[in-house]
């Protein structure tokens, strides 16, 4: 029997100017390029196997045995995998995650790009990081951006081959600490993908489409002069207008609970006194808190104080997805 082996771990990464909707589903060329930053301390393991002696690919997801849609997409993804390494073997996939699954906190994002870099590397593929995100985005949009650590901007690209992500700036350049108010645990009843494909059906799509690279540039000027009051500005603006567009189409989306728009009340408050901090909001009801190390621990306490907040979760800026 021969097998080939290798293990990946990748980090989530949370929106700041987000990705809704879709030019190409298929292979999910986006409607608006995106900026991201990478969640450190939160993470993905998977270890992918190629078997000689497998008749079918399997998959266990945070030690369960997973069959179904989900084994589907990870099979999906492993094909073009296997075509671009012309490589027949089937494969053992184990992934974990150290966060809660399916609640606004991207754990398709660090999974594919875990999937993606060490099926690639199992494959004996050696590719470029470039190439590796563009796979990734095949798998899931916002995965294209968790190969890299920092702060990262995917340009939607004009078809398959230059949709990518790259790095704006590392992590060391811009210390900032997302503390994710969780309200919610469960697995969210519309899914990110199925959501992409009701942008369109929003009025309000193509206003927030048109005025894509106008947030872009403030958000990528905010990150570049680490210019707090600015980015908090463009990133709640930009939430707001992805969740505007997911209420107005049909059927409506609406993500946010109670305890998530206490949160985004309380949160404008905090800045007006002085803070630094600001919120932006996933496809999910909880909320990410973006705030400056000096106000963390006080942010934390506010947060924990507000009815419906369970429990908050730290993450740093994280690195690079990393081969283990
Ligand atoms: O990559 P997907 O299909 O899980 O979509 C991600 C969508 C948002 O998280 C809402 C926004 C983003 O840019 O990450």
């Amino acid at each position: 029997m021969s097998s080939f082996s290798a293990t990946a771990i990748a980090h989530p990464n949370i929106a700041l100017i987000k990705y809704w909707g879709n030019r190409d589903h298929a292979i999910r060329l986006p409607s608006n390029g995106s900026i991201s930053m990478t969640l450190g301390d939160l993470n993905t393991q998977t270890t992918v196997t190629f078997k000689s002696s497998l008749g079918s690919d399997e998959l266990t997801l945070n030690g369960a045995p997973t069959s179904g849609s989900g084994l589907s997409r990870v099979s999906d993804h492993l094909d073009v995998i296997r075509t671009l390494a012309d490589l027949s073997f089937k494969a053992q996939v184990v992934s974990n995650s150290n966060f809660p699954m399916g609640a606004g906190i991207a754990s398709s994002a660090s999974g594919f790009a875990a999937l993606t870099l060490s099926a690639c590397s199992a494959a004996g593929l050696d590719l470029a990081p470039q190439e590796l995100s563009r796979i990734s985005r095949l798998g899931s949009g916002s995965a294209c951006r968790s190969i890299f650590g920092g702060y990262v901007e995917w340009s939607r690209g004009e078809n398959d081959l230059d949709s990518f992500a790259y790095p704006l700036v590392d992590r060391e350049y811009w210390m900032l600490i997302d503390l994710i108010a969780v309200v919610e645990k469960e697995h969210k009843s519309t899914g990110s993908s199925q959501g992409h494909q009701l942008a369109d059906s929003s009025p309000l799509q193509v206003a927030r489409v048109e005025d894509t690279e106008r947030r872009l540039h403030v958000c990528r000027e905010a990150i570049l002069g680490r210019d707090f009051p600015s980015l908090a500005n463009i990133a709640e603006e930009d939430s707001n207008m992805m969740h505007a567009v997911m209420m107005t189409s049909s059927p409506s989306l609406l993500y946010w609970r109670p305890a998530t728009l206490a949160i985004m009340q309380s949160v404008m408050n905090w800045r007006s006194d002085g803070l630094d901090v600001f919120y932006t909001i996933d496809a999910g009801a909880n909320v990410h808190c973006i705030c400056s190390p000096d106000v963390e621990d006080e942010i934390k306490d506010l947060l924990i104080e507000i009815p419906g907040v369970q429990e908050v979760i730290r993450a740093p800026v994280g690195g690079d997805a990393t081969l283990h």
